[in-house]
């Protein structure tokens, strides 16, 4: 993990109140992995004071990408850079979805809403380790579909305008014959509710499961001890998200 400086490239709007934000790294661009974050400091004063977690959509060369909605103060302060501005990134951070294990031979990639950040790196990984890939998508509404570097992508809608009029994990449980008897293993990040269907989902069908949660956070390596999971079954009660996560097994916490 560094603290860097790091120019911005450009911010472009993808879908309906969803923007992409590329800066330049090198080094976060060639070292970080699938499931990992940046921590960045939107602005220079005091406000907003904390850094704001985001998933890395994806690396290009020395570019890496960011998507986030306008929601408060960060997101609307990013919103408004500009090319040749200067933001302040910590990372990579975080334990990545275990991509690089030869327990599964089909990845099949859950995003519910901006829960599609980590999923365009996700299949770059996957693609490069010749995995088959199947990836679930849902959203409010075709509006804010993002569909951008995946691969066998089946939508919902949870008001019908595209794909299936339902929700992300009805989409999985439809198409489930069709990665049945492939060795399969569920990677998958959105709302806490998403969350709990894909983690029951999993373990009622005896699926590996690994989920990247979105909670609260300051610090982002382990400091602060602001970002508690619930443990099941360990010798501890809580792991810390942003350094034991934000990915984990779903046997391993309770969502
Ligand atoms: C590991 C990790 C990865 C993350 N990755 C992404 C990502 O890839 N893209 C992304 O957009 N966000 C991501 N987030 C969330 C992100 O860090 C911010 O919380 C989010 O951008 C809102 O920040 P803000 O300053 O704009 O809102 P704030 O000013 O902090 O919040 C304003 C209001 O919006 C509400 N709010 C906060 N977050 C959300 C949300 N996500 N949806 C709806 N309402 C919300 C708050 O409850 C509050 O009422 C991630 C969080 C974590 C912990
Ligand atoms: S955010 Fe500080 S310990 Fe996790």
């Amino acid at each position: 993990m560094i603290q860097s400086l790091c120019t911005v490239h450009n911010v472009e709007q993808v879908a309906e109140n969803i923007f992409v934000l590329t800066f330049i790294s090198p080094h976060i661009a060639s070292v970080t992995k699938a499931g990992q974050f940046v921590n960045i400091r939107v602005a220079e004063g005091v406000e907003p004071l904390l850094r704001r977690p985001f998933s890395v959509c994806r690396t290009e060369g020395e570019c890496v990408e960011i998507i986030f909605n306008v929601v408060g103060k960060g997101s609307s302060v990013l919103r408004k850079k500009q090319s040749g501005d200067l933001i302040d990134v910590l990372g990579p951070l975080g334990v990545p979805f275990s991509l690089f294990e030869d327990d599964f031979d089909t990845g099949v990639l859950v995003g519910g809403g901006l829960g599609v950040a980590p999923l365009p790196i996700s299949t770059a990984t996957l693609v490069a380790r010749q995995k088959s890939v199947s990836t679930f998508i849902g959203s409010r509404s075709k509006r804010q579909l993002v569909k951008n570097h995946l691969v066998n992508v089946h939508v919902a809608t949870d008001d019908g305008t595209e794909g299936l009029h339902g929700t992300a994990v009805d989409l999985l449980k439809k198409h489930s014959d069709e990665y049945r008897y492939r060795r399969p293993k569920i990677f998958a990040c959105g709302p806490t509710k998403m969350l709990h269907a894909v983690a029951a989902f999993a373990i009622a069908n005896s699926i590996p499961c690994e989920v990247s949660l979105e909670g609260p956070m300051a610090c982002g390596f382990g400091i602060c001890q602001g970002c508690p999971v619930e443990l099941v079954g360990a010798e501890r009660k809580y792991a810390l998200m942003c350094k034991e996560g934000p990915t984990f097994d779903v046997r391993r916490i309770r969502i």
